[in-house]
């Protein structure tokens, strides 16, 4: 089989020689045919462990596979005010959606986290949360005689209990706060907004979603054929729609609906060893150096947190080997998290005979280049940003081999999606392959995550 590979831009190197030791480096990052379709095999045997009724098996897995309590979509007929939050990437963010007449108008406002919150008490985090929304109160100058209600999308591995409460299981990508595993995210906001005294407008949080539900929301308020919600920023992770049938972990099933939406939290996939067999030592040591050692396996082959310094580990070997910058390198390049992924997404930007971005990436590092050192890096950003696309894209087959219809939607929200010119046509060139029966579409949803937040306090507080 033709090999899923990118060779052709390491040809711009003209030695024999120095292509052979650089291919040696990169081969293990480029995935066979063979790679792909055993990453298919082994998620869905995740996933039978996950969906199992045996606590046992369930163990074996680590693929949540929650039910978000989530059963409806919306209907068209919503009125009136609905806020959502959305914690859990780069930016915290409040977003109003007023419902005219079936169409929803969106009001989106950020408010940064300081890295300091990210790290402390979870109690600053929720204060910041509370404060932040009286903000977003008074800026769009908000008023109500009753309760507006609102869907909190946290987006780090819970375990849900119902559409509102669920249990905090671990914090993950950028947040390392001392506190808040075992709690529920909604108490700890609902506490946060009494400790201020209150908000100036009451606000009745209805549900917590992931980013992924949010995604698949407003993706279906896109496109009614949206079935996953997937989100590639700073961290990774899929809903879908699934059968209520297929889903067996609750011994009752699910009753209420027949289509119900499932939350892989597929970040951890691969923790407990089943991905090892492509896994390079370029990931070993992105683990390695990482806020969450030995987990999160998949998401730090991709995501947003983490691309940037598996490009830039690379760059560091072939440097060390002498095969790049004459093998000085400098000293950012050698400091780690200095190559954030925006840069790579920069690379990859260059057009087939073009320079401008990656050589204003290699400046910014202080790095002297000639045309072979250009050459190479953008090699090397677009093999592991391939890889990446081809990881995520494997993932997304067994989930549309679950949904099994001719034509599905991929709602997708996240920064590494948005901003990397590539991302989409490499996800593409897979799963044309992967799955040929579907006719697959994928639309960015901007913004998704947080409106679909307020989507879901739409629907969840239907009378
Ligand atoms: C979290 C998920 C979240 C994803 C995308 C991961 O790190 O575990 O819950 O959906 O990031 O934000």
């Amino acid at each position: 089989m033709e090999p899923l590979t990118k060779k052709a831009r390491i040809e711009g190197i003209t030695s024999n020689d120095k292509r052979d030791k650089v291919i040696a480096v990169l081969e293990n990052l480029v995935l066979s045919d063979g790679d792909v379709h055993r990453i298919m095999e082994v998620m869905e045997q995740q996933i039978d462990f996950a969906n199992s009724q045996q606590e046992e098996d369930r163990k074996r897995s680590d693929l949540f596979w929650e039910f978000t309590y989530v059963q409806g979509l919306l209907k068209g007929d919503e009125k009136g005010d609905y806020l959502g939050l959305d914690l859990g990437g780069t930016n915290f963010r409040v977003v109003r959606v007023t419902f005219n007449e079936g169409k929803a108008e969106t009001t989106t406002k950020y408010y940064n986290l300081s890295q300091e919150l990210l790290s402390g008490p979870a109690e600053g985090v929720f204060d910041h949360i509370a404060n932040s929304i009286e903000k977003f109160i008074n800026e769009e100058k908000m008023s109500s005689d009753t309760a507006i209600p609102l869907g909190f999308t946290f987006s780090f591995p819970s375990i849900q209990k119902s559409l509102k409460h669920s249990v905090l299981i671990t914090w993950t990508k950028s947040f390392k706060c001392t506190t808040g595993l075992g709690e529920d995210p909604v108490d700890m906001l609902e506490a946060a907004i009494q400790r201020r005294g209150g908000l100036s407008v009451p606000v009745d949080v209805v549900a917590r979603i992931s980013d992924t539900t949010g995604t698949l929301m407003a993706g279906s308020y896109l496109d009614k054929s949206c079935r996953i919600g997937l989100i590639i920023g700073s961290g990774s992770n899929a809903c879908f729609v699934e059968q209520a049938k297929n889903f067996k972990k609750f011994e009752d099933g699910v009753k209420t609906s027949n289509q119900i939406v499932v939350n892989t939290e597929w970040g951890a996939f691969g923790d407990n060893g089943c991905l090892d067999f492509f896994k390079t030592d370029f990931d070993k040591e992105v683990d390695r150096t990482s806020n969450h050692v030995n987990s999160f396996t998949f998401e730090k082959m991709f995501s947003g947190c983490y691309l940037g310094e598996l490009v830039r580990l690379v760059l560091v070997k072939l440097t060390n080997e002498g095969l790049l910058f004459k093998g000085e390198g400098s000293t950012k390049l050698m400091e780690m998290g200095s190559l954030p992924t925006s840069y790579v997404t920069e690379v990859e930007s260059d057009g087939p005979e073009e320079t401008s971005h990656t050589t204003g990436v290699l400046q910014s590092l202080d790095l002297t280049a000639d045309t072979e050192d250009i050459a190479l890096v953008q090699a090397v950003c677009g093999l592991v940003s391939q890889r990446g696309a081809y990881v995520v894209s494997a993932a997304c087959a067994v989930l549309l081999n679950h949904i099994d219809l001719p034509e599905v939607t991929i709602g997708i929200d996240g920064s590494v999606y948005e901003h990397h010119p590539r991302f989409h046509g490499y996800m593409m060139e897979l799963l044309e392959k992967l799955v040929p029966g579907t006719k697959v579409k994928i639309i960015l949803v901007k913004d998704g995550s947080g409106q679909g937040g307020a989507f879901v306090a739409a629907v969840g507080s239907r009378s």
